[in-house]
């Protein structure tokens, strides 16, 4: 059966004693802000409020409800029980490459250029406000999610910040159709690329300086769905998800919905970027030796609104709540299995069923038995994708779509 490896003792043994970590090691520890490594930056962690904190985020990010990671901040699932079909402001993930920039949106402009273009312009921040809008739900998730689990689930190395499942998150952003700005700059029949670029400090790894925040995206895609967003669940973008206006790129892997734009370069000819040729894309035994394809749309995935190692009673009737999502449209059908994927049940879904967010869904369980057990939710999306029981290894650990394994004790009453 799939799952008979799920409480891989020897896998866990080792893990512990350092032959693969538990957490990856992080890439982005090497991330330097103006030239100086975040950890010099000094600062207790805390947010003061008029400025980024230490990690380079802006809102506070107590514990209870985030985990920090370096310069980002992963949302707890087991916070999420209070949490309607939009995650708030507050409590939305940070995925910051270095730190949140503090721009005043009455001097930004977003500069259009480019071979693609037969008028390049700019725009003003009141000028974008008083186009016309539209306003849509759509997750957001970084490609990362879930990377924690190649490693505690199947036991393998990956580098990257450790991701558990909470690099995701779903808000109602209101803005202008992308579209609608490249057809004012007058973009042309033949444009094949469109690549937007962030205004936070440039991204410095391994002592390289890769600029700042940017990757293309094709032009087809570009004048399809992309909002260019100046408001997230109602309030004006906050500093750390893009003020004054970010890209929202429906479907697709996280970073190609690039924050603090810029300018944006429309080309005749194929744009390429640190993040579509180095990072972004899939590296590794399964994969050719120049990597994948540049990654583009998400997988399917399923989380339980629960604490990772949840405590729950035997014999007491219990809710459990969970969410499933798909890069390719609406979920389908979600079924969960309470005893570690013997047996499964259709877990019935709530409230909005709509491509690029998520869907709800809940089952009861009353424990019997004592003792270690997992909960597994195993999702299909309309395109019928079903989560697989194994993701294929990737270097950088991107794209973890396997069935998590979500564990949790059951003591007696
Ligand atoms: N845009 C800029 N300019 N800089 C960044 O570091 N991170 C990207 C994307 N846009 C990033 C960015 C990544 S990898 C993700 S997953 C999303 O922003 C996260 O958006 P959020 O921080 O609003 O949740």
């Amino acid at each position: 059966m799939p799952y008979e490896n799920l409480d891989d003792e020897a896998g866990r043994r080792r893990a512990r004693a350092g032959q693969i970590p538990q957490e990856a090691p992080d890439r982005l520890r090497l991330a330097t802000v103006d030239g100086r490594t975040l950890d010099d930056r000094g600062g207790d962690g805390g947010a003061s409020g008029d400025g980024p904190s230490a990690s380079g985020i802006v809102k506070p990010l107590p514990p209870e409800l985030f985990v920090e990671h370096e310069t980002n901040a992963e949302m707890r699932w087991d916070a999420m029980g209070d949490v309607g079909f939009h995650v708030p402001n507050d409590r939305f993930f940070v995925r910051n490459h270095t730190t949140t920039p503090i721009i005043d949106a009455a001097t930004w402009r977003l500069r259009l250029h480019g071979t693609g273009l037969s008028a390049p312009r700019s725009f003003g921040y009141e000028e974008l406000l008083a186009m016309p809008s539209v306003t849509r739900d759509v997750a957001i998730e970084c490609a990362g999610n879930g990377r924690s689990l190649f490693t505690t689930q199947q036991h393998q190395e990956v580098t990257g910040t450790p991701w558990l499942l909470g690099g995701i998150g779903v808000a109602r952003w209101r803005g202008v159709p992308l579209a609608t700005v490249l057809e004012r700059a007058g973009i042309t029949p033949d444009a094949v690329d469109v690549m937007a670029r962030g205004l936070d400090p440039a991204y410095v790894a391994d002592g390289v300086d890769h600029g700042r925040v940017r990757r293309p995206i094709p032009a087809t895609k570009a004048l399809r769905d992309v909002i260019l967003a100046y408001e997230m669940n109602d309030e004006p973008l906050p500093p750390d998800h893009g003020h004054p206006v970010r890209l929202v790129v429906p479907g697709w892997i996280g970073l190609a919905s690039v924050k603090w734009v810029g300018d944006i370069e429309v080309s005749t000819s194929p744009l390429s970027s640190p993040w579509n040729t180095e990072f972004y894309r899939m590296f590794g035994d399964a994969y050719p030796p120049q990597g994948g394809a540049p990654l583009t749309t998400q997988g399917v995935r399923s989380a339980f609104e629960l604490p990772w190692n949840a405590t729950l009673v035997a014999g007491r009737p219990y809710v459990l709540r969970g969410r499933s999502w798909s890069g390719n449209g609406r979920i389908a059908d979600v079924e969960v299995s309470l005893d570690g994927g013997a047996t499964w049940q259709r877990a019935p879904l709530r409230g909005p069923h709509v491509a690029s967010t998520w869907t709800r869904w809940q089952v009861t369980w009353k424990p019997a038995e004592s003792g270690r057990h997992f909960l597994l939710a195993r999702a299909t999306d309309e395109t019928g994708v079903v989560q697989p029981s194994h993701t294929t290894h990737n270097d950088f650990g991107y794209l973890f779509d396997a069935v998590v394994c979500h564990p949790v004790t059951v003591v007696s009453g």
